[in-house]
């Protein structure tokens, strides 16, 4: 075990501890109101032992982490203090929360459209949870927290409630929740209501447990988290061997993170071509050299092999839907997005972040692709506009930790 700290909202210190190798799959623990981190005690040491690294954390003003002078212990600094912990973290955990810790990771998960996280398991955590229910102290006896009394006056659940409620519908990762039938902070009923709003959900009950499952139980609940861990987060990592699925090696090649460029250039008869690609490498700075790579199903092929001139116009992070068009089949791709004619003639797409004019060096043979490589006879950059990127098939933006 190795202690951990983090620096939430506002700089308020988070203190944790560390189980396992940081190389396996991350599961990130998070206590609920009015407990502290000792809850998982059992349950860590489970996870550690099923290969997974395992951190907990106190919340603010919770056990060891900071129990901050202006006892600021609004909904929203526990939203943000998850958000800046997410951040630091060297990759995307799987959550685990209880009560309060399962509202504040719904609400960052699903406001931040899920990429901060694997996976979310949740231990009765459903918007109409009795908040004060929650942070009684335990009536099983089993655990006396240490907390800030100032915790309980300064918290707002009713701004909790409005936003794990709106945040659900937008949490695209899977999804666990779990409750002991003996819990005192939410029905079944209110539990399948809840789940409804969900994408993507499994539900288990533990029976014979409370509200405080992961210490009743804990044998029972790590088996049902681990049973999910394995199908849904495997801990294995997909693997590809020639001859195997393309699928997997598309996902393998997917890893690597790119920007998004448009190719132009005019056919035959000066009609402007185009076609969106992130194959886009750099090559050589004397002579100044620049690649992509061109299907060879692609219909702008043709005018690409044999064009002396073209351009690499690369997109901004308002252009996704300029990209979009540029894949698309069928469509009139130049009727709706300005362009202009550059020095060689080659179509330069306006305000695009980079707009390469290029003369043709050399055509390689790629495989299933022509290897298309230009000397850069101008480039043009705009230096205030992020990038649009592109990374596991999905367009992302720059964030900045
Ligand atoms: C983000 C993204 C990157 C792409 N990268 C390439 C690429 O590098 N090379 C390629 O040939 N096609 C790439 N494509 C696919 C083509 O844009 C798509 O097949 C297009 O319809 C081909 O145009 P055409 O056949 O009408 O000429 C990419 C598509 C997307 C959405």
């Amino acid at each position: 075990m190795q202690p951990v700290s983090f620096k939430g909202f506002a700089g308020v210190e988070l203190k944790g501890d560390a189980f396992g190798s940081p190389d396996d799959p991350a599961v990130l623990l998070i206590h609920g109101g009015a407990q502290t981190r000792d809850v998982w005690d059992e349950v860590a040491d489970a996870l550690e032992k099923a290969g997974r690294y395992v951190i907990r954390i106190d919340l603010r003003g919770h056990g060891e982490s900071e129990w901050p002078a202006d006892q600021r212990y609004e909904f929203n600094a526990f939203v943000e203090d998850l958000r800046a912990l997410l951040a630091q973290m060297a990759s995307r955990p799987v959550i685990v929360a209880a009560s309060l810790g399962g509202w504040a990771a719904t609400a960052a998960l699903g406001e931040d459209g899920g990429h901060l996280a694997a996976g979310l398991v949740l231990i009765d955590s459903v918007p109409e949870m009795d908040f004060d229910a929650a942070c009684r102290p335990d009536s099983s006896g089993m655990h006396r927290a240490s907390f800030d009394p100032a915790f309980t006056r300064g918290f707002d659940p009713e701004s909790a409630v409005a936003r794990v409620t709106d945040a659900v519908a937008h949490i695209k990762v899977p999804v666990l929740f779990v409750r002991g039938t003996k819990s005192e902070l939410s029905g079944a009923d209110e539990a399948s209501r809840f789940l409804g709003n969900f994408e993507n959900v499994e539900y288990a009950e533990i029976r014979e447990a409370g509200q405080m499952v992961a210490e009743e139980r804990a044998d029972m609940f790590s088996a049902t988290l681990l049973d999910f861990l394995e199908r849904r987060v495997p801990r294995f990592a997909p693997e590809y061997r020639q001859g195997s699925d393309a699928r997997t090696l598309r996902d393998a090649l997917g890893c690597f993170a790119t920007g998004v460029t448009v190719v132009t250039t005019l056919d035959k008869a000066g009609q402007p071509v185009g076609l969106t690609a992130n194959s886009f490498t750099s090559v050589s700075l004397d002579p100044p050299l620049l690649l992509v790579c061109i299907a060879k199903t692609a219909s702008s092929l043709e005018a690409m092999e044999a064009a002396e001139n073209f351009a690499v116009n690369v997109l901004h992070i308002g252009q996704q839907p300029t990209s979009n068009l540029f894949a698309k089949s069928g469509e009139d791709r130049f009727a709706s997005t300005p362009w202009s004619r550059g020095h060689n003639g080659a179509p330069l797409l306006s305000g695009a972040l980079v707009n390469f004019e290029c003369r043709r060096y050399a055509l390689h043979d790629g495989g299933d692709h022509v290897i298309l490589v230009g000397e850069v006879i101008r480039a043009r950059f705009e230096p205030r506009r992020d990038p649009l990127l592109y990374f596991r098939g999905k367009y992302r933006r720059l964030h900045f930790a």
